[in-house]
């Protein structure tokens, strides 16, 4: 971390002496003042839920400028990874550092491929589960139980095994997740082909059957490649910060990628693709276009806690720059399927411009994110709304893979513990049970 000439200093309004704090740049966006002496200098504790803003920890893989609505990998912008490269190549450049050049790529692409079988043991795993489990109560499970089948990648503080672990979870997760798909309706599970690319390959294990095989269509494995591109990093997320918290006890990969799984899936992080389809299916049995003032109305009213889902953004205060490129895949996808005229894609384009206008939505810097067009491009594929969250998941595992190696390797880690402001009861005596 490169030190700044400016230091920040703290003084206090009770008359304890000031305490001078050193600043550290980042290579772009925001200083950081470091507070790590803070509690012994002073005694005092920050108090940041939800993390406003405080950085967690320094990281060379992934930075977001909100307001410019930017998003760079490595320092390369997102839409030119979303335009030029796949996404293995953007899974090199995640976990390496460096996009990889023909050579590298050829050795990468071949890895992956040959690690995309899971052990057999794994489908009487997941025959435990009901047919009707929902596929990312599935995924915390068979991505945990990794764990209990591949005991050579399990030591986290062995950069072999990690490197090992990172190629498997890559690989693997696709199989995983098509698994889940085809255990869910009934399917038998279709195993990976090797001369298939990374997406194609997905898409044949979600689709084909043993009596039919699935022809893969270009403009749609391009567009579920992008998918994936768009969702693999995303800096400090709640997932990944759950993800280098939970890998910070040293615990093993596969159990640290499990509790991203676990967070990804809430509805205010990656619950949002599904959450948002829901929501478009809602307002479309209400009686579609002409009730989405109704709907918004409700959206507005402090007392209803409905939110408008695919809309707003933690970081994106301007615009999310996945958004732009998912809503041309999105245009795309429906061109080739000959969906344009599909009533959820219409109702989804009017209820984004009345929310674009609305001085509500306008006044809080609330614009779609990616999820708000993800779910539609799913869902046009045939990708079942329940499953998109897992397809999130699957995509974003190279991300927290890179974040978890990046946190090991770091000479400063040590495991997460965060303090607390304590406002419940002082100390008191437990009263016999009849003075109670
Ligand atoms: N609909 C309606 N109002 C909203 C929405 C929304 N989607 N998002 C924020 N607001 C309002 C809040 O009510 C609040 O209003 P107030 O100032 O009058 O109280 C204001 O905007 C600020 O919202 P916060 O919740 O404080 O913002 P925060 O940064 O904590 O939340 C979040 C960000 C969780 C993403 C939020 O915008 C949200 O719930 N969006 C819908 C869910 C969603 O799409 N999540 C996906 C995020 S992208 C991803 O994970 C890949």
């Amino acid at each position: 971390m490169t030190p700044s000439d400016v230091k920040a200093t703290l003084s206090f309004s009770d008359g304890s002496p000031s305490m001078e704090l050193p600043i550290y740049r980042g290579s772009i966006g925001p200083d950081v003042i470091d507070i790590r002496k803070l509690y012994a200098q002073t005694g005092k504790f920050t108090y940041d839920p939800g993390f406003l803003s405080t950085a967690s920890c320094n990281s060379t893989i992934t930075y977001i400028d909100g307001d410019k609505g930017e998003l760079l990998y490595r320092g390369y912008p997102i839409e030119q990874l979303a335009q030029h490269c796949d996404f293995l190549e953007v899974c090199h450049l995640l976990i390496y550092g460096e996009l990889p050049n023909a050579e590298q790529r050829a050795k990468f692409v071949k890895t992956i491929t040959y690690h995309t079988m899971v052990n057999e043991q794994m489908q009487f795993f997941l025959r435990g589960f009901r047919r009707d489990a929902h596929p990312m109560a599935v995924m915390t499970g068979l991505v945990g139980a990794l764990s209990a089948f591949y005991h050579d990648s399990t030591d986290v503080h062995n950069a072999q095994h990690r490197e090992i672990a990172a190629h498997r979870l890559i690989a693997k997760m696709p199989t995983l997740v098509a698994m889940a798909y085809k255990y869910g309706v009934g399917q038998p599970f279709i195993y990976p082909k090797n001369s298939l690319s990374y997406s194609a390959n997905f898409m044949r294990m979600m689709f084909a059957t043993p009596c039919e095989d699935y022809e893969p269509n270009e403009v749609l494995v391009r567009a579920i490649d992008r998918i994936f591109i768009l969702h693999a990093d995303h800096e400090q997320n709640a997932s990944t910060s759950t993800v280098r918290l939970c890998g910070s006890s040293g615990t093993n990969p596969f159990a640290a990628i499990a509790a991203g799984v676990a967070c990804l899936w809430g509805p205010a992080h990656g619950g949002a693709n599904e959450a948002c389809l829901t929501m478009l299916e809602d307002i479309q049995k209400m009686g579609g276009v002409e009730k989405i003032g109704e709907f918004v109305r409700q959206v507005k009213d402090k007392n209803s806690s409905v939110r408008l889902m695919g809309f707003g953004h933690r970081v994106y205060k301007n615009y999310d720059p996945r958004a732009k490129l998912m809503r041309e895949t999105c245009h795309e996808v429906l061109g080739a399927l000959g969906l344009q005229n599909d009533p959820l894609f219409k109702l989804a384009m009017a209820l984004e411009k009345i929310a674009l206008e609305d001085d509500y939505f306008v006044s809080r810097k609330l614009y779609p994110n990616v999820d708000y067009y993800s779910g539609i491009v799913q869902r046009a594929i045939g990708i079942p709304v329940s499953l998109f969250t897992a397809v999130f998941a699957l995509a974003r595992t190279v991300g927290w893979i890179a974040q978890l190696n990046e946190m090991i390797g770091d000479a400063e880690y040590k495991i997460g513990r965060p303090r607390q402001l304590f406002v419940g009861s002082t100390r008191r005596d437990v009263k016999p049970i009849s003075l109670r």
